[in-house]
């Protein structure tokens, strides 16, 4: 059950600062620090704390890891691949020891958090300075400062549920920006590490939320992206219940141009969310629903609690209510047990919805999760057929689906140059479907108005137009 979370207190904060100061001064401290990051936005953002804290204690970024004298791989263990990539890499860092011998290597998050992962750190990693799992990111400072006046490796591992106001954070962009509105996740999934790694869900208090989105619009931020496991459950566990929708309303009361959100799950996206968006200028018309199959027995084995014709109802009343909409999900395919009826249940939910984007993975089996003890595991070559045909599918009908933007005028954050050309830029427009459009270095961190003229794989052409047309 979701519960009141503590916050840290204004002790262990200035305990923390403390260590912060102590580091600036150590003279064996590192000079340089360089944050690899895995995984999704949460972890992305937990990086910018990383950086931001590692800024404090007086430590400058190199621009790539064999240049700097502290790296920090921040881990995800969602599917096997992202574990032993990250693996892969600390254990390559360990070559560029023998020339750079000071060089010290942490690993945190959530793959520190699995059960017995700090003790084969221990064992097999002995190279590895310090370890801390997600539940300790607010400790960093106390434990940098640990390892560094140390000769053995620090690892820590809390079990606890902590909110951590008033960290300090370095951000990787000044236009748009992450806030976090709630941790952890209670939904249990039966494929899913998560709430193993992340703890119980909690929300944070709206009032910290806004102070923080008017903190941001201050600074010019164009954009916020709020986060969550499953934002629309947000405020369940607060001492005076708030519901998303409600958090957004206020939210949108300041007058940040652009507000989007991820991840939605499809049995808590209520009525009064979609009317919230429904009729907002603020809120953008984007939707990150994640249907995970098409199938309802395999969607009650993954613990999902709705049906196919529950998510193409809420689907149909997004669409009614936002028309336009950009819509995208994530699909698993090869749960266990999935047999090739009920994965073509899924090719045609993708034909009947008609994603503007989708993120497909194979099913990969994480210790500790239910599914993972379930009998009839797909086969790879199986696994492996099947996402093809999936990928192939969703692009055909993708390159279809984006047409439908062509003509419309659209506004886009402008994120960067533009990969295939000098002379054009690229950002995600308002439907989070991602422009090229002419322009220059100048347009990066500008909402730009355009018009849709044409669809290149996953991605819409635009030419300019006038703010007045
Ligand atoms: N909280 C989010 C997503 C978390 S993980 C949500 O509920 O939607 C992101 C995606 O990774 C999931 O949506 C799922 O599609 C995929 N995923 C999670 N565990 C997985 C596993 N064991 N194997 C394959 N894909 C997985
Ligand atoms: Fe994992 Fe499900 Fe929670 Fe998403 S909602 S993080 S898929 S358990
Ligand atoms: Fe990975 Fe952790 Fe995110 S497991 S997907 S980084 S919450």
């Amino acid at each position: 059950m979701a519960r009141t979370a503590v916050k840290i207190t204004e002790e262990e904060k200035n305990r923390q600062k403390d260590f912060i100061r102590e580091i600036r001064e150590l003279p064996q401290r590192p000079q340089t620090y360089h944050v690899v990051t895995y995984g999704c936005q949460m972890n992305a953002h937990d990086s910018e704390k990383i950086a931001g804290m590692l800024e404090e204690m007086g430590m400058k970024e190199a621009a790539v890891r064999e240049e700097a004298d502290f790296v920090i791989f921040n881990t995800c263990c969602v599917r096997d691949n992202a574990e032993r990539r990250a693996l892969g890499n600390v254990t390559w860092l360990k070559e560029v020891r023998k020339t750079h011998p000071n060089l010290m290597i942490a690993v945190c998050g959530c793959m520190i958090q699995e059960p017995g992962m700090a003790e084969k750190i221990l064992k097999q990693y002995r190279f590895i300075d310090l370890a801390f799992g997600t539940a300790n990111l607010h400790r960093f400072p106390e434990l940098m400062y640990s390892a560094l006046n140390s000769d053995r490796n620090v690892v820590q591992v809390a079990d606890e549920d902590v909110i951590a106001e008033g960290l300090p954070v370095r951000r990787q962009r000044t236009d748009a920006a992450y806030l976090t509105i709630m941790y952890g996740c209670d939904n249990f999934c039966s494929f899913c590490i998560v709430p193993y790694v992340r703890g119980r869900e909690r929300s944070r208090e709206p009032e910290d939320i806004l102070r923080e989105a008017e903190e941001l619009q201050k600074t010019g931020v164009k954009e916020i992206m709020l986060l969550g496991q499953n934002v629309n459950s947000y405020g369940k566990s607060l001492s005076c219940p708030m519901s998303f929708a409600g958090l957004l309303r206020r939210l949108e009361q300041l007058g940040i141009p652009r507000i989007r959100f991820m991840t939605s799950h499809p049995k808590d996206l209520s009525d009064e969310l979609i009317e919230t968006m429904s009729g907002s200028s603020h809120i953008l018309p984007q939707f990150h629903l994640p249907v995970q199959s098409g199938n309802d027995e395999i969607l009650q084995k993954m613990n999902r609690h709705y049906t196919r014709e529950k998510y193409l109802e809420r689907v149909h009343k997004l669409r009614e209510a936002v028309p336009g909409i950009g819509l995208s999900t994530d699909i698993i395919v090869g749960f266990p047990g999935e047999t090739e009826a009920q994965f073509e249940d899924t090719l045609s939910l993708v034909e009947e919805v008609r994603y503007d984007g989708a993120f497909t993975f194979i099913y990969s089996p994480r210790v500790g999760t239910r599914a993972a003890a379930m009998d009839h595991q797909v086969p790879d070559e199986v696994a492996g057929e099947r996402i093809k045909r999936l990928i192939s599918l969703q692009e055909e009908l993708q390159k279809e689906t984006l047409r439908r933007f062509i003509g419309m005028k659209e506004e886009v954050l402008v994120e960067g140059l533009s990969r295939r050309s000098e002379e054009a830029v690229s950002g995600k427009g308002r439907h989070a479907v991602s422009v090229t459009l002419p322009g220059n270095l100048g347009d990066v961190g500008q909402i730009v108005s355009c018009r849709i003229t044409g669809v290149r794989n996953n991605t819409l052409i635009a030419e300019r137009i006038g703010d007045e047309e």
